[in-house]
Parts: structure tokens; sequence; C-alpha cells
């Protein structure tokens, strides 16, 4: 799978759970579609099946267990992301902290699976380490600046050259990422400029009072100059 320029993760949001998933799901399809910028989205698990079904882009889980199906209860395991169309999984998102023998194991089994792993760090030291864990991408996002609007790329653009720098030098083949705070067009294009291969976002999208606006937006950012 290649992989989206731009991820939005809906979180548990109000305003993003439910109908209203399937609904930015459907904005986002549609936004890159016009201007062929890629996204991808990472609703929450309850509504993953829903908008796999509805949307071609491809859909992510916000988290996953590194477990085989059988007896276990309240897992999602890497398999079941596959049978439910799902094409990967954010793994150790801040908010959602692993043990580093599970995300070792998640990144294992989702490629197993052909699926695609992207772990997220608070810093370039932690990207680094996730690098060495060959997932297919590590998300970049300093923990501080999450959901405040302020921009990695704006804030921290030392740290995210830093990460992208060390991340490519030793391991080539995994995608860096960077996210906490990216609202704006300009974010977006800052992110870029700086060498990362896609940004990952929420509440700029998740809460928006007009998420297509938004998209468009965020994806004439990603958009090079000349296009
Ligand atoms: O997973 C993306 C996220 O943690 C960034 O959130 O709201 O700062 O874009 P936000």
């Amino acid at each position: 799978m290649i992989l989206p320029d731009i991820i939005v993760n809906l979180k548990l949001y109000r305003e993003a759970i439910g109908q209203r998933a399937v609904q930015i799901a459907r904005l986002a399809e549609e936004v890159g579609r016009e201007t062929g910028v890629a996204f991808g989205i990472a609703p929450s698990l309850m509504d993953a099946w829903a908008v796999a079904r509805e949307v071609d882009i491809p859909v992510f889980a916000q988290h996953v267990d590194p477990v085989e199906p059988g007896a276990r209860t309240g897992h999602v395991s890497p398999r079941l992301l596959r049978e439910y169309g799902l094409k990967g999984s954010l793994i150790n998102h801040s908010e959602r902290r692993m043990r580093l023998a599970d995300v070792r194991a998640a990144v294992r089994m989702l490629r197993g699976e052909g699926l695609a792993s992207i772990v997220c760090a608070g810093d370039p030291e932690e990207s680094l380490a996730a690098a060495a864990l060959k997932p297919t991408a590590v998300a970049f996002e300093p923990p501080e600046l999450i959901g405040t609007g302020v921009s990695v790329s704006k804030a921290r653009p030392e740290a995210v050259t830093r990460t992208v720098n060390a991340v490519r030098s030793k391991f080539e083949e995994v995608a860096v990422i960077c996210g906490a705070g990216v609202s704006t067009g300009e974010d977006v294009r800052r992110a870029f400029e700086l060498g990362v291969d896609a940004v990952l976002l929420a509440s700029a999208v998740a809460r928006a009072p007009r998420p297509r606006e938004k998209l468009l937006e965020l994806a004439r950012g990603a958009m090079a100059p000349e296009d």
C-alpha cells in the first residue's frame, strides 16, 4: 500500500463518530479525488468497518493488539483488521501507549497480514528506535502539541528535520510522518518542506465546523506549487 499524504485520525471526538465518521471519510475521498492528494482515515474502532465499506481511501485502526484470533476478550487483532478491509493501524499513539514488546509484535503481525504499521513516537530519538522495528512508517508527534492547534512543523521544525535525517540515514525504507497541532494548509506545506512523507492530524478536521473546506485547505498545502 502506498502511504497517503494526509492521514486524518478521528480519535473519539463526538463530532466524528458514527455516521459523521462515514461522512468525513467520504469528504476526504472526494477532496482527494479533486486535488490528487491522497487521504487516509483512522476512525474509532467501532466505526472502522462501516467506514471501510463506504470509501475507497485507506482506513487505518487507531490501535491494534498483537494477538492471534481465539480466546481473547476485548482485543482487536491484525487479522481482524485485514478481514474487515482496513489497510493498517496506528501503533503506540501518545493517547494509547504500548509496551515496546507489544509494539514490536504488532509491527511484525501487521506485516504478516500485509498491512501497514504506523508507529507513533514522541521525540526524534524514540522515532529512530521505532524505525529500527521496520514499520511502514514512524509518526513523530510531540505530545505537548497534540490538540493545541500549534503545528509541530512550525513550533519544532528542527526536531522534524532531525527525525527525517536520522530515520532516512539508517532505515531508508521507513517512511516519516509528523503530526501534532497541524491545522492549516500552511502547516502542511511546511511539514512537507521539512521532508516528511506524510502528515497525521486530527482535531483540525474532526472538529471542523466545515470539514470539506478544511480538507480542501489541507490538501492545497500538500500540493507542490506547480500543481
Ligand atoms: O494522531 C494525530 C494526533 O495525535 C494529532 O492531533 O489534534 O493535534 O491534530 P491534533
